[in-house]
Formats: C-alpha cells, sequence, structure tokens
C-alpha cells in the first residue's frame, strides 16, 4: 500500500503554510499530513524514508523562510501531538507539538521554575529541542532530561541531553523529536519567578520587535560578536525589499510590513551576508532555515 493510502486519514491537501509561519511568507503544502501520536509519526516517518519520499516537518513554523507557490514534498505538522504531563517532583513530559510560549508560561503560573529565562520565545517543543532555542537568560538544553526521537526505521529511542549534541542553536539529533522529558524545579517563590519571567518579556519586547511578523533573530551570532550590531553600524537598518525590512529596532531581525515576499525577505539576509563578509571577513551561520519548492 502506498503512504499516501495508508495514512489517507492524516492528510490534507493543499494547505497555505504561510498562516502557520511567524513570517507570515510562503506557498501551499500539496500534501500536508498531521500524525496524532508519537506511535504515528514514527510509522509515518518510516514509511516516507521506504518511499525515499524527502519531507519536510513544519513545527511551529518560527525559524522558516518558505518560498512561495506550491510544495511537492509532503510537509509533517505536529498540532496533534500536545500531550503534557507531570509528577510532583517536576518531571515534564511534552509532544513535540506543544507550543513553547504556552508551556513557559503554563508552568511559571504554576509555581514551577526553569523556563522563565525562555520567555517569549516561539516555536513548538520538538522544533525548540532541535534548535537548542535560548537567548541571555539561558538555552532549553538545560533543563532537558531526555529527548524521544523517531527514526527513520520507525522506533522511538530515547536520548540522554549527552547524546543530542546540543550547541549553540543546534543539536545533532538522529531522528525527529517526538517527545521531550524537562526537569524543573518547584519554585521557592513564585511570585519571585513571575517577575523574572516578567521582566525578561519586558527586556525583549524593548530591544526587538516582536509585534511585526518576523522569525527572530535571523543569524547565529559569531563567537562574541552581536550581528545585530554590526548590521547597525553598517547602517543596514531600515533597508527594505519590496514589504521586508531590516528592523530598526534589532539589526538581526527582518520584519515582514505586510505583503512581503519570499524573495524580498531573502535579498535582504543577502545583503546582511554580502555586508558583513566585506566589512568583516566573517561567513554568517544562518539561523533561520530557507525552504524552497
Ligand atoms: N545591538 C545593537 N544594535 C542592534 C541589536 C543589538 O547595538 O540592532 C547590541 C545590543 O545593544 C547588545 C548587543 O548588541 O548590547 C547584543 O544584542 P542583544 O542583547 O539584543 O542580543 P542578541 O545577542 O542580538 C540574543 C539572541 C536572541 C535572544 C536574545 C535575548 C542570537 C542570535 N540572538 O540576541 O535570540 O532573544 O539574545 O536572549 O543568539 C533568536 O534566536 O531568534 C533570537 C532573537
Amino acid at each position: 500500500m502506498s503512504w499516501q493510502k495508508r495514512f489517507s486519514d492524516i492528510i490534507e491537501e493543499q494547505r497555505p503554510l504561510a498562516p502557520l509561519t511567524t513570517y507570515k511568507v510562503g506557498g501551499v503544502a500539496k500534501t500536508f499530513l498531521r500524525p496524532r501520536s508519537a506511535n504515528e509519526l514514527a510509522e509515518l516517518y518510516a514509511a516516507l524514508t521506504q518511499a525515499e519520499a524527502p519531507f519536510r516537518i513544519l513545527g511551529g513554523g518560527a525559524n522558516v523562510l518558505i518560498e512561495d507557490g506550491e510544495h511537492t514534498r509532503p510537509f509533517i505538522y505536529l498540532d496533534q501531538m500536545k500531550t503534557v504531563t507531570h509528577d510532583d517532583e517536576g518531571h515534564f513530559e511534552v509532544e513535540a507539538g506543544y507550543p513553547f510560549l504556552k508551556l513557559v508560561n503554563e508552568t511559571v503560573r504554576e509555581g514551577w521554575a526553569g523556563l522563565e529565562g525562555l520567555a517569549g520565545i516561539p516555536g513548538q517543543m520538538g522544533g525548540i529541542c532541535t534548535m537548542n532555542a535560548g537567548g541571555r537568560w539561558g538555552e532549553v538544553k538545560d533543563v532537558i532530561r531526555w529527548v524521544e526521537v523517531a527514526t527513520p526505521e520507525g522506533r522511538l529511542v530515547r536520548l540522554e541531553p549527552g547524546a543530542c549534541g546540543f550547541a549553540y542553536r543546534r543539536s545533532l539529533l538522529p531522528g525527529l523529536v517526538a517527545r521531550v522529558g524537562l526537569k524543573l524545579e518547584r519554585s521557592a517563590d513564585p511570585a519571585a519567578t513571575r517577575s523574572r519571567l516578567a521582566s525578561f518579556l519586558k527586556a525583549k519586547g524593548s530591544s526587538q520587535p516582536l509585534k511585526i511578523p518576523s522569525a527572530g533573530c535571523c543569524f547565529a551570532n559569531p563567537e562574541g560578536m552581536s550581528v545585530g550590531r554590526m548590521v547597525e553600524e553598517l547602517g543596514l537598518k531600515g533597508e527594505r525589499r519590496g514589504d521586508a525590512a531590516i528592523s530598526d529596532i534589532h539589526g538581526n531581525f527582518i520584519v515582514n510590513l505586510g505583503q512581503a515576499r519570499f524573495d524580498d525577505v531573502l535579498a535582504l539576509m543577502e545583503l546582511v551576508e554580502s555586508s558583513v563578509k566585506t566589512a568583516h571577513g566573517i561567513d554568517l551561520r544562518r539561523e533561520v532555515e530557507i525552504w524552497r519548492r
């Protein structure tokens, strides 16, 4: 049986992708798959691997720039995998599709400490883990106990953090994240934890353009340097291509002022890359993934 037939009850056709991304840019997925459990994700992965069908896994759409037009590769979307459980000791088990912003807010509100430093980071648990998301106040790897990945053979394998290859804004995982085990602590002073969360959000809100669609920082910071500062010093802030602009607030953000197209955003990314290369001799590493058709 073809994988299309086998997974027909979780397939949608012609699904618009832009609304599922924080950039609000991108075309449509010809085939869009929504697995309902870790097991189904693993089965799907094995079936696509067997059929030699390259695919994409969308996550929360927070770190991708998707080309306009029709994408023929199947897209996997995990919005039906959002179970969270925890015990009294703060051992949380979070499915890959759970919205991370929500998890941070809920755990802090319920008196748990450990995620407040990751305030305001969009995306789903799986992508957050794969990117080792974080910033000035911590990285998600600091609270990860294990990661359960679906392998191309269709198994679910639980990995210790040491086997995940976590580094600055990346990991080396041998499969697709299905579920993540976190260790949070009962906050000794829940009100203080809540106000730490609020102060991090405030600091971010004053230095980053959070109210306008973007994919956050486009580039990883080279060791000891800030891309935002370099872009500012090069006079590139405010630079525009169509409705895409290099943010006036933070130079490492390219924002969508309305109807920005894939090509507009990419042109600005390339402008930053070539300008930084000329001025500093540095090849920037893209944090945002570019997905062509
Ligand atoms: N700066 C400028 N001009 C700018 C931007 C920044 O002069 O346009 C200066 C700031 O004044 C600051 C320094 O550069 O002194 C560093 O900037 P900032 O503190 O804003 O942090 P960042 O290093 O640019 C990092 C992460 C962010 C994360 C923040 C806060 C990277 C590439 N960026 O930004 O992550 O939100 O710390 O934790 O690691 C993301 O990954 O998408 C992202 C936004």
